[in-house]
C-alpha cells in the first residue's frame, strides 16, 4: 500500500447496509483498519432505512458480514463493536436529514473528531439527486475539517441528466470536494497501464499511427445479470460498461503523457482523447444479447428468460464499438472496443496490434507468413502482460514462428475499493472521474442511444457476441484476437474461427 496520510474523519455511508458496503465497502475499511490507516478515532457511521437497525444491530451486521469475507479477526470484531455507528433515514424526509445532521455531531464530540467527513452515496442513481440536495441544504456540504462527497457510478443515463447531476452536485460541493468512482480506477492493473506507457523508454516511441495497426479492447464477462434485472433493464451494456468502465480503459491507453503524475494532469490528458473522438457512425455500432446457450458445459437461460426482465426486452448485454480519434498521435488507427456478459470466459485485456515489417523479406519462401507483433495487456485475471514476436522455426525450410514474452504478477492485489476508499481520505483525486470527463464521454455515446438505437442481435450464450461483429471485423481486414488466459496465450494471434466456437 502506498504511504498516504489519512487524518481522523467520520466515514458516512449513505445506504450503510446494502450490498455495495456488504461486498466492497466494508472488507475494504476493514483491509485499511489492518494496514493501520483508520485508527481509533476515526468511525463509520451507516444511514439506511433498514427497518430496526440500530448502533448494536450495525454492528452485529458488520460483523457478520466481515466474517462471510473470511475477516474475522478479534481486532476487527473490537473495532465494529467501537467505532460503528447507526442512524435510520426514514422515509428520507427533511427531519430525517436533520436527523443524521445531529447524529454527525454528537459522534465528532463524542470522540473528538475535528470535522473530516466523507459521505459516500452507496445507492441507487435515482436516490443521488434527492440525497446531495438534503445534504447541501442542511450544510453538510462543509464543516469544520474536510468534506468530501462520494458518488457511485452510473453517473447519468445520458448527456442530459449527466449535465444536470452535475449542475446539482456543484450546487453544493465543489469540484475539488467530489469523488466520481468507477472501480476499475481502482484496479491496480489498469493503474500499471500508465507505470508501463510511461516508466519505460521501450514502447512510448513506438506508440501512434507509425507503428500500431490497430487496439482492441475487451472486457468480456462469463457471468449473465444475475439478480439485477430491475437496473440492467433500464441500463444496458453502453450504460452500465461502456461509457466508464472501457471508457477508462480506452482513455488511459490513448492518452498523451501527463505533465506530473497528479489529478489534474491526468484527467485532462483523459478529456483531450475523448474529445479528440471523431463521432460514432451507426456503421461503428453493433449491439448484441445473450440468447440461452451454454458455458463451461452448463446450459444457461437467454437474457430474456431471466427474472425479472421483460419477455420482449431489446436491452443489450453486448457492444462492439470503433472510436477514430483525429489527432497527430492515431489518425487513422482504429480502437475497437468490446463488452459483454455471457461470453466465454471473464477476461480484460487490451490488444495492441503493431505493423507488418514494411518490406516483407521472405516472401521468396513458400508459406513463411509473417505474424504482426502483438502486445496483450490482461488486467484480469491472471494479470500481466504477452509480447508476441516473430523467430526463425529451428531447420528447414526457412518459416517463421510465433512466440511469446510473458509477464505476470504473482502477488494479492488491493482490492480495488481499499485504494479508492484510501484515496478518498487521503483527499487524492487522481483515480477518480473528473466532471468534464463524465460529460465527454456522454456527449460521445448519448447519439447511440437516442438517435441510431441500434437493435440487439442475439447470440447464443458462451459465444463472442453476435456473428455480425466478426464479419464487420472481417470487412476491416483484421480479426478480433482471442482473449488468451494465461494458459493459452502461447500464439498472441487468432482466426475468427476459433473465436466463433
Ligand atoms: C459493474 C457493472 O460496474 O462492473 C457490472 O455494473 C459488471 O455489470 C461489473 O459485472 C464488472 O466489474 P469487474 O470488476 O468484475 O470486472
Amino acid at each position: 500500500m502506498p504511504a498516504k496520510k489519512v487524518e481522523p474523519h467520520l466515514f458516512v455511508v449513505m445506504g450503510g447496509t446494502g450490498d455495495l458496503m456488504h461486498r466492497k465497502l466494508l472488507p475494504a475499511l476493514a483491509r485499511l483498519r489492518e494496514a493501520g490507516y483508520l485508527n481509533n478515532h476515526s468511525g463509520v457511521l451507516g444511514v439506511a432505512r433498514t427497518p430496526g437497525m440500530d448502533d448494536a444491530g450495525f454492528r452485529k451486521w458488520a460483523c457478520d458480514a466481515l466474517a462471510e469475507e473470511g475477516m474475522a479477526s478479534e481486532q476487527l470484531r473490537t473495532w465494529c463493536e467501537t467505532s460503528f455507528y447507526f442512524e435510520p433515514i426514514g422515509h428520507g424526509d427533511v427531519k430525517d436529514y436533520h436527523g443524521v445532521a445531529k447524529r454527525i455531531e454528537e459522534i465528532e464530540k463524542a470522540t473528538n473528531l475535528s470535522g473530516n467527513r466523507a459521505l459516500y452515496l452507496a445507492l441507487p442513481p435515482a436516490a443521488f439527486p434527492p440525497t446531495i440536495t438534503e445534504l447541501g441544504k442542511l450544510g453538510l456540504n462543509k464543516s469544520k475539517g474536510w468534506t468530501r462527497l462520494v458518488i457511485e457510478k452510473p453517473f447519468g443515463r445520458d448527456l442530459q441528466s449527466a449535465l444536470e447531476l452535475n449542475a446539482l452536485v456543484h450546487n453544493y460541493f465543489d469540484e475539488s470536494q467530489t469523488y466520481r468512482i468507477d472501480h476499475y480506477l481502482g484496479k491496480e492493473t489498469v493503474q500499471n497501464l500508465l507505470a508501463f506507457r510511461f516508466g519505460n523508454a521501450l514502447f512510448e516511441p513506438l506508440w501512434n499511427r507509425d507503428r500500431i495497426d490497430n487496439v482492441q479492447i475487451t472486457v468480456a464477462e462469463d457471468l449473465g445479470i444475475e439478480k439485477r434485472a430491475g437496473y440492467y433493464e433500464t441500463a444496458g451494456a453502453l450504460r452500465d460498461m461502456v461509457q466508464n468502465h472501457l471508457t477508462q480503459l480506452f482513455t488511459l491507453t490513448a492518452m498523451e503523457a501527463p505533465a506530473a503524475f497528479d489529478a489534474d494532469s491526468i484527467r485532462s490528458e483523459k478529456v483531450k482523447v475523448l474529445r479528440s473522438v471523431m463521432p460514432i457512425g451507426p456503421e461503428d455500432v453493433i449491439f448484441g444479447q445473450y440468447a440461452p446457450g451454454t458455458i463451461n458445459g452448463k446450459q444457461v437461460p437467454g437474457y430474456r428468460q431471466e427474472p425479472g426482465v421483460a419477455k420482449e426486452s431489446h436491452v443489450e448485454t453486448f457492444v462492439a464499438l470503433k472510436l477514430a480519434i483525429a489527432n497527430w498521435r492515431w489518425q487513422g488507427v482504429p480502437f475497437y472496443l468490446r463488452t459483454g456478459k455471457r461470453l466465454p470466459r471473464r477476461v480484460t485485456q487490451i490488444a495492441v496490434t503493431f505493423k507488418l515489417p514494411p518490406v516483407s523479406l521472405f516472401r521468396s519462401f513458400d508459406s513463411c507468413l509473417v505474424h504482426p507483433n502483438v502486445l496483450i495487456i490482461t488486467l484480469q485475471p491472471d494479470e500481466g502482460f504477452d509480447l508476441s514476436f516473430e523467430v526463425k522455426s529451428p531447420g528447414s525450410p526457412f518459416q517463421l514462428e510465433t512466440h511469446n514474452m510473458h509477464f505476470r504478477y504473482d502477488s494479492v492485489m488491493p482490492l480495488a475499493y481499499q485504494t479508492l476508499l484510501l484515496d478518498v481520505l487521503a483527499g487524492d483525486q487522481t483515480l477518480f472521474v473528473h466532471a468534464d470527463e463524465v460529460e465527454a464521454s456522454w456527449r460521445l455515446y448519448s447519439p447511440l442511444l437516442y438517435e441510431y438505437c441500434p437493435l440487439a442481435h442475439q447470440y447464443p450464450a458462451g459465444m463472442w457476441g453476435p456473428g455480425i461483429v466478426h464479419t464487420r471485423m472481417g470487412q476491416d481486414g483484421r480479426n478480433w484476437l482471442v482473449p488468451a488466459s494465461s494458459k493459452s496465450a502461447e500464439s498472441g494471434n487468432a482466426s475468427l474461427k476459433e473465436l466463433s466456437t
